[in-house]
């Protein structure tokens, strides 16, 4: 069934063809056909279709596409935000709760907390998610996240490498070895992308290396964690193993943003973690002063940033990490397809996917302006 959507105000394209930016176009019409888009142009010579969509001069992006999120979970931590609101500071140790929680549930409970929260998302305009193991920590348990998360999404992502697990706590190199060896083979089969958290309280730089280069020999593409408590070498290193993105980059030195300045590893922002953790902002103007490509995304888990909303990301990243809402819409479609290294998602171009959001809005500025409304209409996905 063929869908048009007529008498856009304002449509963002992301296509580079037509022009910078988000390559915005008035007065538009979209033409989508089983789920792709085919034909865009003026809405006066808008095609006709079975159904009509009248969006009566509103804006209409591309589905916001979410690059790193931690669906795969039981349990909530509401009582270490309300301390950490209290003062005291986030430490990766909190997600070893989450871990014991998660090895307690049902395939059943697991799978109906993600489903939940891929809804939530999809409501708020998310039409593309990445989703992380990582709270299993066993063969089984990594290996069962990612059989669940691969009903959802095709961006599946293998953190056995999230933080060392309590019965390894004697035994790092062991439990590296581990994640190198047999929870790799297990979790390969289900997973796109392979993941470490380089960070102190976690994985070090050579430790990263070792389980990267193992996932990239099973075939899998490398992302990362870094920079989300402190300076480490885990940005330099991913730039240099070629990864998608590096995600957090709240703390840079020099170095790493000329190395994420001169390479096509993206620079992942996560701003409801900063806001959840009460810690520093990144500066994107300092990433894209560099020439990285930003992206933004929720980082939804249930520690250190529980939100689905890629709407409140953009509304912070205006607000706080100094970019401008344009950048900022960029940044959670296109930004995202880039850390993905998609190319038929975060753009409203002929032969994409089908995934638009129509805002009660007559532009994207509304995002960031009118934080925490519900501006999503209505959501096309492919
Ligand atoms: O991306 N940084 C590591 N992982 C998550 C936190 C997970 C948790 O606290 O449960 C993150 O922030
Ligand atoms: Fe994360």
């Amino acid at each position: 069934m063929s869908t048009v959507i007529d008498r856009i105000g304002l449509l963002v394209t992301n296509d580079p063809s037509v022009g910078e930016g988000t390559a915005d176009l008035r007065n538009a019409a979209v033409l989508i056909d089983d789920g792709a888009i085919v034909w865009v142009g003026d809405a006066d010579r808008a095609p006709a279709a079975d159904e009509r969509v009248d969006a009566r001069g509103r804006c209409v992006i591309p589905g916001f596409v979410d690059s790193h999120s931690h669906l795969m979970f039981a349990g909530d931590r509401a009582d270490e935000f309300e301390y950490r609101m209290a003062g005291r500071p986030y430490t990766a140790g909190g997600i070893r709760r989450t871990v014991a929680l998660t090895r307690e549930a049902s395939d059943e409970a697991l799978r109906a907390n993600a489903v939940a929260l891929l809804a939530e998302m999809r409501r708020q305009g998310t039409t593309t998610v990445e989703i992380k193991s990582g709270y299993g920590l066993t063969v089984g348990d990594e290996a069962r996240a990612l059989r669940l998360a691969s009903e959802l999404t095709s961006e599946t992502t293998f953190l056995g490498a999230h933080v060392v697990p309590a019965e390894y706590a004697d035994d790092v190199s062991g439990y590296v070895d581990l994640v190198t060896g047999a929870m790799l083979d297990a979790a390969a089969p289900h997973a796109r992308w392979v993941d470490v958290f380089c960070e102190t309280g976690a994985f070090d730089v050579d430790q990263a290396r070792a389980i990267l280069l193992a996932g990239q020999a099973k075939g899998l593409g490398a992302r990362m964690h870094a920079g989300q408590l402190g300076e480490s070498g885990g940005v330099q290193l991913a730039v240099e193993l070629g990864a998608a993105a590096v995600d957090h980059c709240t703390f840079l030195s020099d170095a790493d943003v000329d190395a994420l300045g001169s390479s096509r590893t993206v620079a992942t922002l996560l701003p409801g973690v900063e806001f959840s953790t009460r810690q520093p902002y990144p500066d994107a103007r300092r990433l894209l002063a560099a020439g990285a490509t930003v992206a933004l995304a929720t980082d939804c888990n249930p520690g250190s940033s529980f939100t689905s909303s890629m709407a409140f990301c953009i509304a912070v990243a205006v607000r706080d990490l100094g970019m401008t809402p344009a950048e900022a819409l960029w940044a959670a479609t296109a930004g995202g397809a880039a850390a993905l290294r998609r190319t038929d998602v975060g753009t409203v171009r002929v032969g994409a996917r089908a995934d638009l959001v129509l805002l009660e809005a007559p532009s994207y500025v509304h995002l960031a302006y009118r934080p925490g409304v519900p501006l999503v209409s209505r959501v096309f996905a492919s």
